[in-house]
């Protein structure tokens, strides 16, 4: 790997929050203070960060975790990691991503220092109309057979192995394999969230949700009268999923996206039992995987790059960073000055990004305008020690089509995956099939989920007084995303950080946030994701109840009043990322996982 340049962080593993925190009197009280009134401190009991010599990989699961550490150990390179990662995530993190979904990924080649991005996004089915989700609730869309976009996953894996692999295809589908053949446990989480989603049934033969009796057999033990998840523990076997991955080894992604696993897809999209969908073959076979410029943004002499549009994830990031840029956070990370500043560019972030991104392939988003250094000035000038309400759109400079916001909408069931191997090359990918269990439907023969992608465009084609929303559904058009995979370079353009999150279109906050931990507040990656969150998507401040064992415990209400005071809203509940953090350190790497869910660091 190459030389890091940077001296952070040792010996993470052995130092405690408070001895990395600038050494502060007022720090050092507290921490003693609580001490002294609770026998065991709580933060002892955080996670802690994990080091290696040369290679890591985290991601969202301890099986995919091991799957990948496997592949990087035996001389695999990142994008092999990722293959043997994404075909078990599918597997234990059903609920998440898999094959029948899509992916961004941001690419770093440690031998040239290129940084690239691909975008394995969902496709509108070429027969998709504006009018798609007219008159159509969420929950409705999403558990419909419109809802499914073309997968691109399966595409992404074949095309990363080809361009950065070095280990043969057909070994990285081992581990996928011996899992869905041998069985695995099924993990508390995803039980829960059976659990949570058939308590939105009315009654269990009338089902909303889970009304694909494929998944329901392979989630539940229920039967007409009783609709109970699997509990935690039960040994899950998936010999469909073992089937597919049997194809894409011995096919490569023409065995995903021809003949009959792509027949059965199209079958299960047009024949849903709730709305039918329009997905054909010949949409299956026409999919692309698109590889695009990264968008970056400089941050206190880091560079920060990530997904452009189709996401809004590296625009809205790097907004956030751009408008910090002209404040000092100080000291604490969860200071009102520092949380009211970074709910202030949330805004004026949020605003721009309902505005302008979508689907650069169809309508003229201003990339560079949104990120230029006198814009962004423009918008740091409009903070001030007050909340400013509502932000309005900014108009950057550049060229836009004339476009409408487009109204909040809501989502949940992603995975993010950070690997750096032995050569230096880095992954940041995020990958899901949108909400939870994606759009319900498990492919008869293919053991695997269907997305439900498409619910991220507009609802609505355009404003009250008809000028269009920029991402209205069109034919073969890619979703508005705010999924935010992102690597951080240092001064000299080395490695330094490979970050993002799952969570909808709070990613942006998730993903920011650690940026400034790490960056600002000199955390290491486990800390800066202990942190409890704060952000504002231009509503209201929202903040993490802190969680026992997981962040770090606080003061909530005394930080809700300090923000009422300086005129927030403000909502306290739970706030759950999943980030996946990888920092280059002067002897090796240093890992965190999100333990808001099941995040596993692996390497060596
Ligand atoms: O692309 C997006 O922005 C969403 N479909 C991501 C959904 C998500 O992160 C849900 N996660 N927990």
């Amino acid at each position: 790997m190459p030389a890091p340049s940077r001296s952070r962080h040792p010996s993470a593993a052995s130092v405690r929050w408070w001895d990395r925190r600038p050494g502060r009197l007022a720090v050092v009280v507290l921490a003693l203070l609580t001490a002294m009134a609770t026998p065991a401190l709580a933060q002892d009991a955080l996670p802690q960060a994990v080091t290696t010599e040369r290679e890591m990989v985290v991601t969202a699961n301890p099986l995919a975790t091991a799957a990948g550490e496997k592949v990087l150990r035996t001389g695999g390179t990142a994008a092999d990691a990722y293959v043997a990662v994404q075909a078990v995530l599918g597997l234990v993190e059903p609920q998440s991503s898999g094959l029948g979904g899509g992916a961004f990924m941001v690419w770093h080649d440690g031998t040239s220092g290129e940084t690239t991005t691909y975008d394995a996004r969902e496709k509108a089915p070429m027969s998709a109309t504006e009018d798609r989700f007219a008159g159509l609730g969420f929950v409705q869309a999403w558990q419909s057979g419109l809802s499914a976009g073309v997968p691109g996953t399966p595409m992404l894996m074949e095309e990363v192995h080809e361009a950065h692999g070095r280990l043969p295809w057909q070994r990285l589908f081992t581990d996928g394999l011996r899992l869905a053949q041998g069985g695995f446990e099924l993990t508390q989480r995803t039980s829960d969230q059976v659990a949570g989603l058939l308590a939105n049934n009315t009654s269990c033969s009338d089902r909303l949700y889970f009304r694909d009796p494929v998944a329901f057999d392979y989630f539940t033990n229920g039967s007409e009268t009783d609709c109970a998840a699997k509990p935690a523990g039960t040994t899950m076997r998936n010999k469909d999923y073992a089937d597919t991955l049997k194809l894409l080894r011995n096919d490569g992604a023409d065995g995903f996206y021809t003949g009959h696993l792509a027949e059965s897809i199209a079958e299960a999209v047009q024949t849903d039992p709730n709305i039918p969908g329009d997905m054909t073959t010949a949409d299956l076979a026409a999919y692309d995987v698109v590889e695009r410029e990264p968008v970056c943004e400089d941050y206190r002499g880091h560079e920060v790059c990530g997904m452009g549009p189709p996401s809004s994830g590296a625009l809205a990031v790097g907004q956030i960073l751009g408008i910090l840029e002209h404040f000092d956070l100080g000291d604490d990370p969860l200071g009102v000055e520092a949380v009211h500043l970074f709910s202030q560019a949330g805004r004026l972030a949020f605003a721009d990004r309902n505005l302008y991104v979508a689907d650069t392939d169809f309508v003229t988003v201003p990339v560079e305008g949104m990120l230029d250094e006198a814009y962004l000035a423009s918008r740091a000038a409009l903070i001030t020690d007050m909340d400013m309400g509502t932000a309005l759109p900014g108009t950057p400079p550049g060229e836009f089509d004339p476009t409408a916001p487009q109204p909040a909408s809501t989502e949940n069931g992603t995975s993010h995956v950070s690997i750096v191997d032995r050569w230096g090359n880095a992954v940041s990918v995020t990958t899901t099939i949108e909400s939870s269990f994606g759009n319900g439907v498990m492919v008869p023969d293919g053991g695997f989920l269907l997305n439900n992608e498409l619910t991220d465009f507009s609802f609505a084609a355009t404003a009250a007084d008809g000028t269009p929303i920029a991402n209205r559904v069109e034919p073969e058009k890619r979703p508005r995303s705010s999924m935010s995979p992102t690597i951080m370079f240092d001064e000299s353009g080395e490695l330094e950080l490979v970050t993002g999150s799952p969570g909808g279109s709070r990613i942006i906050g998730y993903t920011a946030q650690s940026i400034i931990n790490v960056v600002d507040f000199g955390l290491d990656p486990q800390e800066a994701i202990n942190v409890p969150h704060h952000q504002n998507r231009n509503g209201s401040t929202e903040l993490e109840a802190p969680i026992p064992g997981v962040t770090w415990d606080y003061d909530v209400d005394a930080l809700r009043a300090a923000l009422q005071a300086r005129g927030h809203n403000v909502t306290v509940g739970s706030l759950e990322s999943g980030l996946s953090l990888v920092e280059v350190v002067d002897d090796g790497l240093v890992g965190g996982a999100d333990h808001r869910r099941d995040g596993a660091v692996g390497g060596r």
